[in-house]
């Protein structure tokens, strides 16, 4: 039965061999989830558990019991993560891969260090490590809390009760249903109310919330693409982004055929991107619009080849830059 529900959580991550014999721990099978997307241990221990924010993990020989302890009861600040998240299975085919690897001379520095002169509420989320998966601007989640206009009570849920807030909120975040959340739970006796407040505040005050936008470049037909750009905002709730610019960055040699999209502007020369883009000006997106642009190039351009910009000068961050910018790229099909 066990084994049943583990092999859905993992589809294509565990080889069915291994499933079908019932093998024991499986250093390829952790191998392979630690470097996939459905966690993101690496984003505090390194990318070949080498340490940074977090202690390195490889070449330690950490049993499948350690690992347990550490995951499903942290000694620090590390959030607990539950057994739908990552099985017992999953622990002990991490510590049969950290096992296999060397151990290492000098674990990896921070993805994102606390940085000279930082707001106090900056410094916080960074050394916490919350910052470790979502920035040291929190530029995503602003998105997610402007376009739900999460309270503080919410927030505080959302972080001490992850595994139940989150599905509550309904907001799938590039999470199918049924696949993991990646965020464990924190313990309010380890992390405080009043950490999280200046956190907020600071995301809330000092940064501001965003308006929740996402955009999505794929290829159609021969050399056409297709930009879906989605304030997925709630209705009467999330802010809209205002005095909106979409740009396609042309690759070197590459003409615009066709083009079309409300407010297409045509192609112009970009000092920034130091090549020619394709441009489009909006006047608005609001909550639950959908704006499709569409563009025909003389020659087809492969995935992550072809990229652009989302920005908008309305609602401007309160401090930082002086406008919000999100980037997106060509996605391989499927
Ligand atoms: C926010 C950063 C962060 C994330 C994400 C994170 N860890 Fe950790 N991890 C830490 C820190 C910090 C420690 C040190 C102890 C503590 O604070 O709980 C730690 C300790 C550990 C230890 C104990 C190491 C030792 O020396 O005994 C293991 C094992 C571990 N983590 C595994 C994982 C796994 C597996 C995941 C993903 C499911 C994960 N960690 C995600 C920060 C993180
Ligand atoms: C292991 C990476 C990781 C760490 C560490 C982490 N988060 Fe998250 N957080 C996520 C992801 C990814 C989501 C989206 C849901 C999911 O997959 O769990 C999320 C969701 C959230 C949400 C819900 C709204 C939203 O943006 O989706 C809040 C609030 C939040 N995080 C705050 C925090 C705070 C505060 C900390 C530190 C105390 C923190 N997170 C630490 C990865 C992380």
């Amino acid at each position: 039965m066990k084994k049943f529900a583990i092999g859905i959580l993992v589809a294509g991550c565990l080889s069915s061999g291994a499933l079908a014999q019932g093998a024991g721990p499986d250093a390829a099978a952790g191998k392979s989830l630690w470097e996939g997307s459905q966690t993101q241990c690496r984003s505090c221990h390194g990318r070949l558990g080498e340490g940074a924010f977090g202690p390195p993990l490889s070449g330690r020989s950490l049993s499948a019991a350690e690992f347990r302890q550490a995951v499903r009861k942290p000694w620090g600040i590390m959030p607990a993560f539950t057994q739908d998240q990552v099985s017992d299975a999953d622990l002990a085919n991490f510590a049969a891969y950290f096992a296999s690897l060397p151990k290492v001379a000098e674990p990896g520095p921070w993805r994102f260090p606390v940085p000279d002169g930082g707001r106090p509420g900056q410094r916080v989320a960074i050394s916490l490590g919350c910052a470790q998966c979502h920035g040291a601007t929190f530029d995503v989640a602003r998105g997610i809390f402007g376009g739900t206009a999460l309270g503080f009570a919410q927030f505080k849920d959302l972080v001490y009760d992850h595994t139940v807030a989150m599905p509550k909120l309904g907001i799938a975040e590039g999470n199918t249903p049924g696949q993991r959340l990646h965020m464990g739970n924190y313990d309010p006796l380890r992390i405080s109310e009043q950490q999280l407040r200046e956190i907020y505040d600071w995301t809330k005050n000092d940064l501001g919330f965003r308006p929740f936008m996402e955009a999505r470049l794929t290829s159609g037909s021969a050399a056409t693409y297709t930009l879906k750009v989605e304030n997925s905002g709630f209705k009467q709730k999330g802010p809209s982004a205002d005095d909106v610019t979409v740009n396609i960055v042309l690759p070197a040699g590459v003409r615009v055929v066709r083009a079309s999209g409300e407010g297409y502007k045509g192609v112009r020369s970009d000092p920034a991107a130091k090549a020619d883009v394709a441009e489009w000006k909006l006047a608005r997106i609001a909550p639950t619009d959908e704006k499709v642009f569409e563009v025909t190039l003389s020659a087809p351009v492969e995935p992550g080849g072809l990229k652009g910009t989302l920005s908008w000068a309305k609602p401007a961050p309160k401090t930082g830059a002086k406008l919000d910018v999100m980037n997106f790229v060509l996605r391989a099909p499927g």
